[in-house]
């Protein structure tokens, strides 16, 4: 597991996320998350930036297209030096290859590979969607565990999912497979509009890599105390 909580930096704009930056300490580096929201307002520039305070990326575009247009978008990501980044499984084996091979080439000579996760089912969809919408007849946890083994035999490092996925995920692949799970709440605060939440301290017992925390530290009162508290919670330290 990995000590730092990546916090989900979901602003509209870089002024917002540079006002909520401000109320960490310089020297303190961060974990962070970009999503479609920031990343399709501000461009890759807002990744370079964030690189430039010392802070690690984790850049959540959820790529899906043909295996050559994703192996050739994950060349460019690769530049900017995110730590993480993904793509939907749904997009399948060959499509999830072409991404590795796309975040090989574009890593400049000695720096680390960014790290790829695949998402299998979204989290938003429910069991009777999946039957109805997308005609697979098993059980969600099923369909889960089936992506997560077709991103492991595609050569992905993990898979975003739930915290109450993790263990079934990681029963059924191998022991260095990353489950980095969102829908993280401190015990007694708002839940929002996730549905099915864990402590971050459950999540690390149920054997999550990463933690994706969100609005519970962004909304906070106090956000570096909020951040330090969860993380004492998530590494047990
Ligand atoms: O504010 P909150 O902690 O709920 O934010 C969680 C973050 O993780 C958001 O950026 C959300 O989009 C993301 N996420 C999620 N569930 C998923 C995948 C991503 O909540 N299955």
């Amino acid at each position: 597991m990995h000590d730092r909580p990546i916090i989900a930096l979901d602003f509209p704009t870089q002024k917002e996320v540079a006002f909520f930056l401000e109320k960490f300490p310089k020297e303190e580096a961060l974990f962070v998350k970009v999503g479609m929201e920031l990343f399709y307002a501000e461009g890759p520039a807002i990744v370079r930036w964030l690189k430039e305070q010392g802070h690690d990326v984790f850049l959540d575009l959820k790529l899906h297209d043909i295996p050559n247009t994703v192996e050739k978008a994950m060349t460019n990501l690769a530049k900017l030096g995110v730590a993480i980044t993904n793509v939907h499984a749904a997009g399948g084996v060959r499509m999830m290859q072409s991404a590795k091979e796309g975040l090989i080439k574009g890593t400049q000579p000695g720096a680390k590979v960014p790290e790829l996760i695949a998402v299998t089912q979204l989290t938003s969809t429910s069991e009777e969607e999946m039957h109805h919408y997308q005609l697979i007849n098993v059980p969600l946890e099923t369909s889960v565990i089936h992506y997560a083994k077709c991103a492991e035999k595609a050569g992905l490092d993990g898979v975003v999912c739930s915290a109450l996925e993790a263990r079934g995920i990681q029963e059924a692949t191998k022991q260095t497979f990353i489950c980095l799970t969102p829908g993280i709440r401190p015990a007694g605060s708002a839940v929002g509009d996730q549905q099915r939440v864990v402590t971050p301290k459950h999540a690390r017992e149920i054997g999550s890599t990463y933690i994706v925390v969100g609005r519970p530290i962004t909304q906070a009162e106090n956000p570096y105390e909020a951040y330090q508290e969860i993380k004492k919670d998530w590494s047990g330290k």
